[in-house]
Formats: structure tokens, sequence, C-alpha cells
């Protein structure tokens, strides 16, 4: 398959959730058997190239993607969560995205110190989400000196501010 091909299992939604957000959704691309495959395949490449030592995922797309490649590897998955989830204490952090606002959450037992983990998520926007997680993760004491997409949208200049922040960003794909 192609990096067209792929690229062209994306559904583009306009006006959702918001009027004038054009929305990239993956769900096409995950719901095509060959398509899902080379995505996580490839992912797990530049995942095992970079030495990752477990798996971040941001709930709740980045879930789909990131324990794909941790199982994948046999790798440590670590959920990257929305509130209220972990039945643990949590390191939490605020953080804004392209359509609204949100909290992610950490069990900070979930990494150890010095561990290189990386970030794997669906798409990078603004970068908020993403840079919350690593922040988050750093916190924690582990590294996270990489972040993988499927999907970029580099107008919205996310991987730019996740690269100032000593993030090496890769994309499988980008919308401009
Ligand atoms: C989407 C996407 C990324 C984030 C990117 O998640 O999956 O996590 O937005 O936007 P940003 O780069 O501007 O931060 P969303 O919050 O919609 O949650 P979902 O995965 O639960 O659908
Ligand atoms: N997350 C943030 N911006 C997005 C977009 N345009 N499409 C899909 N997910 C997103």
């Amino acid at each position: 398959m192609t990096q067209d091909e792929l690229k062209a299992l994306v559904r583009t939604v306009p006006d959702f959730p918001h009027a004038g957000i054009l929305f990239r959704d993956v769900t096409t691309l995950i719901g095509h058997g060959e398509g899902f495959a080379v995505a996580v395949t490839l992912l797990a490449q530049q995942a095992a190239a970079i030495g990752a030592e477990a798996v971040a995922g941001i709930e709740a797309r980045g879930f789909i993607f990131g324990a794909a490649v941790a199982a994948r590897l046999g790798l440590p998955f670590v959920p990257v969560r929305k509130p209220g989830k972990l039945p643990v204490p949590v390191l939490a952090l605020d953080y804004a995205l392209e359509y609204g606002t949100g909290t992610l959450e950490v069990d900070p037992g979930a990494v150890h110190a010095g561990q290189q983990v990386v970030v794997i998520d669906d798409l990078v926007a603004t970068g908020g989400t993403a840079l919350a997680a690593v922040e988050l993760l750093r916190k924690a004491t582990a590294r996270a000196d990489h972040a993988l997409f499927l999907i970029d949208l580099p107008d919205l200049g996310g991987a730019d501010r996740l690269r100032g922040a000593g993030v090496a960003v890769q994309s499988l794909m980008d919308f401009p």
C-alpha cells in the first residue's frame, strides 16, 4: 500500500465537532484491515528505530495505535488518560487543543526514571494534547524525547511546538 493509498483512507468531515473545523477521521482507516495493519507496522518501525522502552498512548484515539504498537514490539503500554479514570493518585495537567480544552492524567508508577517513553497519538494539531502528555511523563521522571503520529496538521504548528520542547516528531502523513 502506498502512502497516498493510506492517506486516502482518512475521512474528512467538515464542521465537526464545531463549525470551521475540518475533522480528519481515522475511523475509516482503522476500519480497513490492511490500512490499519500498515499504519501500525510503520509506527512500530519508527518506535523500534528510536529505541523506545515503553509506549504512551493518549486517550482515546492514541490508545488504538499506541496499544497496537506496544503489543507488536513487546513493550509496556502507558495509558495517558482523560480525568477521573485511573484508580490511583495521578499526575494531572490541563491543556488546550484545536477545538477545546481538557485534562490528562498519568499514573506516576506506570513509568520509571530515565525510561524512554514514546508518545503515540492519531493526530497532532496545535500540539497541546501531546505536549501535556510529554510534560506528565517527564514529571513522572521518564524520558519523553519522541512523539509519533499518524497525521500532522502542519498549519496548526503542533509538531514545531513539540520540537521546541525537545521532542522529536514523526508522522506518517500530513494535511496542509
Ligand atoms: C484529538 C486527537 C489528539 C488531539 C490533537 O483528541 O486524537 O489527541 O485531538 O489536538 P491538539 O494537537 O490540538 O492538542 P480529542 O481530544 O478530540 O479526543 P479523542 O481522542 O477522545 O477523540
Ligand atoms: N484533533 C484536533 N484537531 C483535529 C482535527 N482537525 N481532526 C481530527 N482530530 C483533531
